[in-house]
């Protein structure tokens, strides 16, 4: 079997599978554009790829699966799209909530939550309140998320922290920055997926992804499913992690 570099403080992962997929969801105005519909129909059809792939995650043991579905960029695309994606989080919470549950999956939230309207703040905290004791899939939504407000936002924390006296600037260390970012306590990526054929990060989970392996596939996102998961699995599986070390002894170099 492949073996998977793993950084020494990481514990060994059953059958190599990544613990941690994250997916930037990207291509539904195209896959609408394509078919003469409206982006807004794209972005419907969206959500049931998402509820594809979550079910698909909890069935090969995936730990943690992120998705980015609203960039705190999106905010500059027209009134009435944004307010379909508002309109579509609020429904998939709504609706998916209870299936989610009984699924034993975990919801987490992160991205900024100052400028949300309340109805969604509330529906996010009934989210992950409903769901804390779950053990199954931590499925993380990235919603009004960018890595950049996400850096700066930890940064001001510690640096209110260190004003107040609690906190000393030496003890500023990677681990300590880490447990004051949105992902605190959540294992690093190990696969980052995009769809829609565009390779970039788009201010998603920079800080996070320093060791992450990317898959980039040509698929828009509604037409993503279990078996386009797989072969970016398999992709991944392929690949030789290590971390800034050396190969293992024995490989190839
Ligand atoms: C991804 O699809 C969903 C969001 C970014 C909210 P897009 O809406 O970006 O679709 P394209 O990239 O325009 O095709
Ligand atoms: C990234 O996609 C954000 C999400 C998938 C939610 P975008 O479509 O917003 O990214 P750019 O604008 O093409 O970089
Ligand atoms: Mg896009």
């Amino acid at each position: 079997m492949m073996r998977l570099g793993t950084a020494p403080a990481e514990k060994p992962r059953k059958a190599g599978l990544p613990r941690h997929v994250a997916i930037i969801m990207d291509g539904n105005g195209r896959w609408a554009r394509s078919r003469g519909l409206p982006r807004a129909e794209g972005h419907r059809r969206g959500v049931q790829s998402i509820r594809d792939v979550v079910r698909h995650a909890t069935a090969i043991g995936i730990e943690w699966l992120t998705v980015f579905g609203f960039s705190s960029e999106n905010w500059s695309r027209p009134a009435d799209e944004v307010s379909e994606l508002m309109g579509l989080l609020k429904l998939f919470i709504r609706h998916d909530l209870n299936e989610l549950t009984r699924g034993n999956v975990r919801v987490r939230v992160i991205g900024g939550r100052d400028n949300l309207s309340g109805d969604i703040a509330a529906l996010l905290i009934e989210a992950e309140q409903k769901t804390a004791g779950n053990t199954g899939l931590n499925l993380v939504i990235a919603f009004n998320y960018g890595s950049r407000d996400e850096i700066a936002r930890a940064t001001r924390a510690i640096a209110g922290e260190v004003a107040a006296g609690r906190l000393g600037a030496e003890e500023i260390t990677v681990d300590l920055v880490a447990t004051r970012l949105d992902t605190a306590g959540m294992p690093d990526p190990d696969l980052i997926i995009r769809t829609s054929g565009e390779q970039r990060l788009s201010n998603f989970l920079l800080w996070q992804s320093a060791y992450a392996e990317f898959v980039f596939v040509p698929d828009y996102w509604p037409d993503f499913d279990g078996a386009a998961f797989d072969r970016a699995i398999a992709e991944y599986l392929g690949r030789e992690r290590r971390f800034g070390g050396l190969p293992q002894k024995g490989e190839a170099v």
